[in-house]
């Protein structure tokens, strides 16, 4: 399978290197970063995470890609596509999803990423629609969703895996159309 980068004003996303895995698991312990979700991620976890998605690309050629930042060659985080689990109740399904280190929030990166992201997703994967959730606190990733033009859903979800009653377990589903996102993206 042919592995696709992408290429950004600033950023390069690409299938993962053995050298990412020591910053992704700095991320992926980060409380600041895993502030809405369930827990931190051991070096284990995040390892197991760092092979699921350099497979899932290598496997498809597209998927969750490491981010890089052109100017330091640094390891910004991850950005892409994902196939959620069929247990969620909007799936089947594509979602767009990022998670950044914290020195490079507030940069406009994610959602520089993002924006390619979903350019690849409808004019080279031909998806009709792409999807997006997260908690209803998380309001910074719900300002990429509206930068990126998504629609949120009314209802409300509750996601499958947060236990019952948890705080977290309130999620926003957006999405946005192919033909929605042509009427901005000639
Ligand atoms: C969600 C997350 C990716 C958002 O990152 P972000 O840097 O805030 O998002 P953006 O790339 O859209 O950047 C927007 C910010 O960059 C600023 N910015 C600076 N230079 C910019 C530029 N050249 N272009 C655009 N925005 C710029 C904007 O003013 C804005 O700042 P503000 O939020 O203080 O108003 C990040 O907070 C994160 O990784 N969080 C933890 C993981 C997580 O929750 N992931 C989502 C799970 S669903």
């Amino acid at each position: 399978m042919q592995v696709v980068s992408l290429e950004t004003e600033r950023l390069v996303l690409r299938q993962w290197r053995e050298h990412d895995k020591a910053a992704f698991a700095n991320l992926n312990s980060d409380p600041q970063v895993r502030e809405f979700f369930l827990e931190t991620l051991s070096r284990i976890e995040s390892d197991a995470m760092f092979t699921r998605y350099a497979e899932f690309i290598a496997e498809r050629g597209w998927g969750m890609w490491a981010v890089e930042e052109k100017v330091s060659t640094n390891f910004v985080g991850v950005v892409g596509l994902n196939i959620p689990k069929a247990e969620m109740p909007f799936a089947p399904c594509v979602e767009i999803a990022w998670r950044l280190a914290v020195p490079y929030w507030g940069h406009g990166y994610a959602t520089e990423a993002a924006s390619a992201v979903l350019a690849f997703g409808f004019e080279k994967l031909k998806l009709d629609e792409i999807v997006a959730f997260t908690t209803l606190q998380n309001k910074r990733s719900q300002g990429v969703m509206k930068k990126l033009r998504m629609q949120k859903v009314l209802q409300e979800f509750m996601h499958p895996a947060v236990p019952e009653g948890h705080p977290l377990q309130a999620h926003y589903l957006y999405k946005i159309s192919q033909a929605d996102w042509r009427l901005h993206n000639k």
